[in-house]
């Protein structure tokens, strides 16, 4: 038996219930691995809610965490009994469930840890340092003279999208609904932080640029910025939709992209871009590069028991959170 934060039905964080769960033994391909540290993911709420539904219920929460590999199942090539391992659930093949002192998991999605890499950090990054790898590498390749606007530049994935773009010579502006927040985003990466709530975003991206716009708008937060962010963008510009913090983005006139200037528009998900092995390997190794060399920082400002994940939903949700959260087993 080992504790675990599972939920029965689906709604608030009450619905969270730190219990005794069975996990058993490593079947074929698959790792025992022992957590221990848990990170902490916006989608973690959206699928406490229902709205990413989970394969069934009860169903323990958690798509991503670090640890140890104590079992190995038969035909595992990938990882041996002792490695320092991350991993990040997603898609129907990688279901959540590291809210737990530990669980089985598919070898094949398991990425050793370099000793440089304590487990808090790599509970920290390998979600969210992975999307802004792939979202920068692969959705909109950003590189020097590109001028960017990312949404919840202080958050779980904004604080390392934004160091990173700017390593890659992009110039950051931000989006912030604090000056605490923006404080924080100026130090790491941005190059100018908007305050939400106090400026017209609109605006100051359009003064920021002559008037042109951004090439490409880093959306995670949804319902609240969806036409805010067509609005930031120059003719054939790239709206990249991630998630969607403030809720879903209604249907929309798909003839709005051909007024606005024949304007690109994807929504991109982990999984697609995390498709095999050597595909979950090359992206890691970049974003551990870039770790390692101190081009991107990875912070994790808050961390809570796994027994309290309540609270760290509660926290996440209602913006308090900056950078990474994790939660400790
Ligand atoms: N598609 C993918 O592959 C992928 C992978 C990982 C994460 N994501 C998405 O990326 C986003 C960031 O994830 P994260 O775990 O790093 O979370 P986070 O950014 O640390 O937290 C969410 C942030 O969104 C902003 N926000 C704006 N409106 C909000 C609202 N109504 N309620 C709550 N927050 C709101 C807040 O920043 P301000 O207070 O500054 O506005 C908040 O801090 C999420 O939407 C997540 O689902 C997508």
């Amino acid at each position: 038996m080992v504790k675990a934060v599972r939920i029965h039905e689906y709604g608030g964080p009450e619905k969270l219930r730190y219990e005794d769960i069975e996990i058993g033994e490593p079947g074929p391909g698959e790792a025992y691995v022992r957590h221990t540290a848990i990170g902490l993911n916006f989608a973690d709420t959206h699928n406490r809610e229902g709205r990413y539904p989970l394969p069934s219920l009860p169903h323990v929460l958690g798509g991503e965490a670090a640890g140890v590999v104590e079992a190995v199942g038969p035909g595992v090539t990938d990882v041996k009994v002792g490695d320092r391992v991350a991993y990040a659930a997603g898609g129907p093949a990688f279901p959540p469930g590291s809210y737990a002192e530990a669980r089985l998991f598919d070898a094949s999605r398991l990425v050793v840890l370099p000793d440089e890499i304590d487990d808090i950090t790599a509970a920290g990054m390998i979600v969210k340092g992975l999307t802004a790898q792939y979202l920068l590498k692969s959705v909109y390749p950003v590189g020097p003279g590109d001028t960017i606007l990312v949404h919840a530049a202080a958050g779980g994935v904004g604080l390392i999208l934004s160091q990173w773009a700017n390593h890659l010579g992009a110039r950051v502006i931000g989006v912030v609904s604090s000056p605490e927040k923006a404080k924080l985003a100026l130090e790491n990466g941005c190059r100018h932080a908007l305050v939400s709530t106090r400026e017209d975003v609109v605006a100051r991206v359009r003064q920021l640029t002559a008037g042109e716009g951004v090439p490409v708008v880093f959306d995670a937060v949804g319902r609240d910025t969806f036409d805010i962010s067509l609005s930031c963008l120059r003719p054939r510009g790239t709206m990249v939709s991630f998630g969607t913090a403030s809720g879903p983005v209604p249907p929309f006139d798909l003839f709005r992209l051909n007024r606005m200037g024949s304007l690109t528009i994807t929504s991109a998900a982990f999984a697609w871009f995390v498709r095999s092995r050597p595909e979950l390997l090359s992206r890691a190794a970049d974003l551990i590069d870039v770790v390692l060399r101190g081009a991107v920082k990875i912070q994790v400002n808050q961390t809570f028991r796994l027994a309290d994940a309540a609270e760290a939903h509660r926290a996440l949700e209602s913006r308090q959170t900056q950078g990474a959260s994790v939660l400790i087993p």
